[in-house]
């Protein structure tokens, strides 16, 4: 049977983040404090849509669909992936993990200690704290065990899908944040660099560390269709265009060439993913 997971019966924990950020409105310039509510009511809506969209997947995470205490752990943890970035802003003025704090860690704290899930059972609670606090990791543990690794891989794919909807609106204005959302790297229209490009050739993820231009950036987001694990990301990401545009905005220098046609066949395998095998 396949659990019913549905947006509103989570309302009441909705309620509680809200209230959560509320102790951080005396926070002054805290406009990115408001893009980070908008992105995790985003991130929750998408890890909704993943797990309702489980059953058109193939083995084995078409069986995590009936597992209802693994799908409510991963919308959980989507709700509260981000809760640490607030007292991380309030007391370095920064998103910068490097400059300042592991807001995963961050988060998995403030969620243990404010007791956000309290009324689950233990093991919804204990995946959900993990998976908020994984979220973030370039790479995961080779050993967590499968339900671990679902309810980890839900918010990560629900996050990214955000992430790219954030960070194009970013690349492609002047917004008052752009600078804080884009980590302040240096805006050349023309340069990039070359290990980034090599990590879209070898296959691999960009660091964020090894970032220096704007166009790393558009790079790393490219990356990233590398590990999007659901089938209904990977297509919802091809069809929001968002990523076309990304890459139409990279220099077209001929040094370049390969590493934008490789992410340019990649989009095209997220435009038909069917479900992983
Ligand atoms: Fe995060």
């Amino acid at each position: 049977m396949h659990t019913d997971i549905r947006a509103a019966d989570f309302a009441a924990y909705k309620q509680r983040f809200l209230d959560y950020t509320d102790t951080f409105k005396d926070v002054p310039d805290a406009a990115p404090l408001r893009l980070k509510v908008e992105h995790t009511f985003k991130v929750f809506d998408h890890a909704c849509r993943i797990v309702g969209s489980l059953e058109n997947e193939a083995a084995p995470l078409k069986e995590k669909a009936r597992d209802a205490e693994l799908c409510r752990a991963a919308v959980l943890a989507a709700l509260f992936h981000d809760c640490g970035r607030f007292p991380q802003f309030r007391q370095y003025r920064t998103f910068l993990d490097a400059k300042s704090v592991n807001h995963a860690v961050l988060s998995f704290q403030t969620m243990r200690d404010s007791d956000f899930l309290k009324e689950e059972s233990g093991r919804v609670r204990s995946l959900a704290q993990c998976a908020v606090l994984l979220h973030n990791r370039h790479t995961l543990p080779p050993m967590l065990d499968a339900d671990a690794r679902f309810v980890t891989d839900v918010v990560r794919d629900a996050d990214k899908l955000d992430i790219f909807r954030i960070m194009v609106s970013y690349l492609t204005s002047a917004l008052p944040e752009r600078d804080a959302v884009l980590l302040h790297v240096k805006d050349e229209p023309e340069s990039w660099s070359p290990n980034v490009a090599e990590d879209v050739l070898a296959g691999r993820i960009a660091r964020y560390g090894d970032l220096r231009y704007v166009n790393d950036f558009r790079l790393l987001l490219g990356t990233w269709m590398h590990e999007l694990r659901f089938a209904v990301t990977r297509r919802e990401l091809a069809e929001s265009g968002l990523m076309d545009m990304v890459l139409s905005q990279l220099p077209k220098a001929e040094a370049l060439r390969p590493a934008v046609e490789k992410l340019k066949a990649m989009l095209e395998e997220c435009r038909n993913a069917g479900g992983l095998a």
